[in-house]
């Protein structure tokens, strides 16, 4: 039995979705549902006795220990966060309270746990907690991709939330013997991707007929994997990652943001073309840059590929068509997520 924590969320639901495809062991999902937890994405394991969704804070020491007490897990998967660098900038506090205060939380639930089980168990048992290449800062366009070796520079109340996380997880290693590893993956896009992130917002305005926010002059880079080669990163971390270590995952894939839109707009184009003829790169609109704006990410993924055999499927070529497919296909999914509180926080950001 794995325990999943923001199973609800894009890639914590892409996770128990594909993890319950792939095997029969069953799936703890622990998620508050803040306004990114979508209780939707798991509609398909709804009569699944596999998995079992409990709704909770990963801070709640008594309530995650019941759980912990009464499933028995052998491993914790940690997707549950808050995620949106622009929300932290206008509100930190939510950040600081899951990202640093609801993790130490969950260590301190897991270690006191862990020091009850057998021997056996206690060696078998697994931290695996999901981080960000964003604790690493921003990179210069002649520098080599970030390594795991790569000194933190976190410069968003995001970044710097995930980076004081990742130091406490590492810290009950050292200091416990908490048996942890740690992932730090580079921007995921796919299915089930809330539409207030750059990918599904874009494809979504752009079929609402709405401006497309190109944040600043649109160069910034980012390194894009599909979420499911993100997924198949994890199973194969927590099957056979080295204890203590971090690993860095992502797709070779450095992409300006402009040209990220720009792809969009031209697969919509053939996809779904407007009624006007048209270009949907007609509805493109720079707008004001995001404060502290990192320029450019990018992953090098070589110790997991050498160490532990994994590679990504997708291109992106091949991932950002499947995701547009997927939205065209899934409109009763957009349609519950972008209601009431979303729409509240796309006039906040982008006004009318
Ligand atoms: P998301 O915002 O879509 O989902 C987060 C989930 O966590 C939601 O279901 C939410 O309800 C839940 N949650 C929030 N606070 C909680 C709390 N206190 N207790 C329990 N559940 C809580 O985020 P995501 O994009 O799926 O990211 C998942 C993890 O992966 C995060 O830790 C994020 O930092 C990390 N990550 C994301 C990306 C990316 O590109 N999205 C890349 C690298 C790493
Ligand atoms: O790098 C991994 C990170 O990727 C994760 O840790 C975060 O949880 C995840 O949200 C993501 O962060 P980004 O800030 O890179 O993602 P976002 O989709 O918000 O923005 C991607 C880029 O697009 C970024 O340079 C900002 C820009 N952007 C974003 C939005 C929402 C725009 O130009 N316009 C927009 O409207």
């Amino acid at each position: 039995m794995l325990l999943v924590t923001g199973g609800a969320g894009f890639i914590g639901g892409n996770f128990v979705l594909d993890w319950l495809a792939g095997c029969d062991e069953p799936v703890v999902n622990f998620d508050k549902l803040t306004y990114a937890g979508n209780l939707d994405t798991l509609k398909p394991l709804e009569r699944d006795s596999r998995h079992h969704f409990i709704h909770g804070d990963i801070g709640d020491r008594e309530l995650v220990s019941s759980v912990l007490a009464e499933f028995r897990p052998r491993a914790v998967v940690n997707f549950a966060a808050e995620s949106h660098v622009d929300r932290s900038i206008h509100g930190p506090g939510d950040f600081i309270q899951t990202n640093i205060v609801g993790t130490f939380g969950l260590l301190e639930s897991v270690r006191e746990y862990w020091s009850k089980l057998g021997a056996d168990e206690r060696l078998s048992f697994r931290f695996l907690h999901v981080s960000t290449d964003e604790v690493f800062g921003s990179l210069k366009a002649s520098e080599a991709p970030f390594s795991e070796t790569r000194a933190y520079a976190p410069n968003s109340p995001y970044s710097a939330s995930k980076a004081a996380s990742d130091h406490l997880v590492r810290a009950w290693h050292h200091t416990y013997g908490l048996p942890v590893v740690t992932t730090n993956c580079s921007n995921n896009y796919g299915p089930y991707h809330f539409p207030e992130k750059l990918i599904p917002l874009v494809i979504l305005s752009a079929l609402a007929g709405k401006p497309l926010p190109v944040y600043g002059d649109g160069q910034q880079i980012r390194d894009w994997l599909y979420v499911k080669d993100h997924c198949s990163a994890i199973r194969v971390v927590l099957a056979n990652g080295q204890l203590g270590e971090t690993y860095n995952v992502g797709g070779w894939n450095e992409k300006a943001n402009l040209d990220v839109v720009r792809t969009i707009c031209r697969i919509l184009d053939e996809l779904s073309p407007r009624l006007d003829g048209q270009s949907y790169s007609e509805q493109i609109s720079f707008v004001q840059d995001r404060p502290g704006h990192d320029r450019r990410y990018a992953i090098d993924a070589r110790k997991l590929a050498r160490e532990l055999g994994w590679k990504p499927v997708e291109t992106f070529d091949t991932g950002i068509r499947k995701t547009i497919e997927w939205y065209l296909a899934n409109d009763g999914w957009v349609e519950n997520v972008t209601s009431g509180q979303y729409r509240d926080w796309m006039k906040h950001q982008y006004g009318k």
